[in-house]
């Protein structure tokens, strides 16, 4: 598994020459646009780091598969959907154009920003704070690391240019989606973003949803499995934003991206896989990565279908 990961990265650096680092959030634009790392993590704990692995990146969307995951455990699954649906979309990730077209203005899914910030919204916590903290929490847990934290210059640029979130969340409060303070849930919505993780971390979390939402260091039930079903459905479906058709095609497997250049990717009851590629292709998702993937797909068979 070492040398096909490593080839892996080898024949696919060169890609990161034809995408760009994000640069909507000032301080992302300053990631290593030739960074290119991965981490695979199995079920029976076996660990295999490759390329530039030390690489530091805020976790960005890959945090809306565990805000959904809180928001599930925290709500049931009736409540959770009654506020954000589970289809596909085939727009970008920070569109608001279907929010008003929709009926039931219901964000799509949870992992568009509209969802995400609806899920959010639904994670357990009086306040901010509380809703960070449960949130934060999960984390720690799904990588088994307590040094777990926020970058804080991310999260200030997160928050000085995140004006179309905020008219995403007021939207979604002028409808009656999400209750409660709108500026407190778009503080912890771009705090989560900013929580800064490596490739061995986010294969961890990988690892526990592969294994059925039991730990594999520890055998602990950390994710129920029910909720851990839909999860892996929702990220099957909508992991990749307007690219998730394309990634099930070519790689196969429940995954979630991030603007920082993160895929995050379950082989279920075998392994999870992080990669780490700050370039990025047009519709926001790591273009060396996802060629890793694919590879990784073709040489180990990890495809589902
Ligand atoms: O909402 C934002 O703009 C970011 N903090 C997260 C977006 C993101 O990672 C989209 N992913 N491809």
């Amino acid at each position: 598994m070492e040398s096909i990961l490593k080839n892996a990265i080898k024949n696919n650096r060169n890609w990161v020459e034809l995408g760009q680092v994000a640069s909507y959030i000032p301080e992302l634009a300053k990631g290593n646009r030739d960074a290119l790392g991965a981490c695979i993590f199995d079920t029976d704990c076996n660990i295999v780091l490759a390329g530039d692995y030390e690489t530091r990146f805020t976790i960005q969307s890959v945090c809306k598969v565990i805000t959904l995951i809180c928001a599930l455990i925290d709500n049931g699954k009736e409540n959770v959907f009654l506020k954000v649906g589970m289809e596909p979309s085939a727009d970008p990730f920070n569109s608001l154009a279907k929010l008003e077209t929709r009926e039931s203005h219901k964000p799509l899914n949870p992992f568009i920003n509209a969802g995400a910030i609806v899920s959010t919204s639904l994670v357990s916590g009086d306040n901010g704070i509380e809703k960070f903290n449960r949130i934060h929490s999960m984390i720690k847990k799904m990588t088994d690391n307590d040094d777990i934290d926020v970058d804080y210059s991310v999260y200030r640029s997160e928050k000085l240019t995140g004006n179309t979130n905020r008219a995403i969340a007021y939207y979604l409060k002028g409808a009656n989606i999400i209750e409660r303070n709108v500026e407190d849930i778009l503080d912890t919505y771009f705090k989560i973003c900013s929580i800064e993780v490596t490739v061995k971390d986010v294969a961890k979390m990988a690892s526990v949803i592969a294994n059925n939402g039991i730990a594999p260091w520890s055998n602990e039930q950390i994710i129920p499995e029910e909720v851990n079903r839909i999860t892996k459905s929702i990220m099957t479906t909508c992991g990749l934003y307007d690219s998730s058709g394309e990634f099930c095609v070519n790689v196969g497997t429940p995954a979630k991206s991030g603007v920082g250049g993160c895929i995050m990717s379950v082989v279920p009851n075998r392994m999870g896989i992080a990669v780490i590629g700050p370039s990025l292709d047009q519709h926001g998702n790591s273009i060396a990565g996802t060629k890793v993937l694919e590879e990784l797909s073709r040489e180990l068979k990890l495809s589902i279908f």
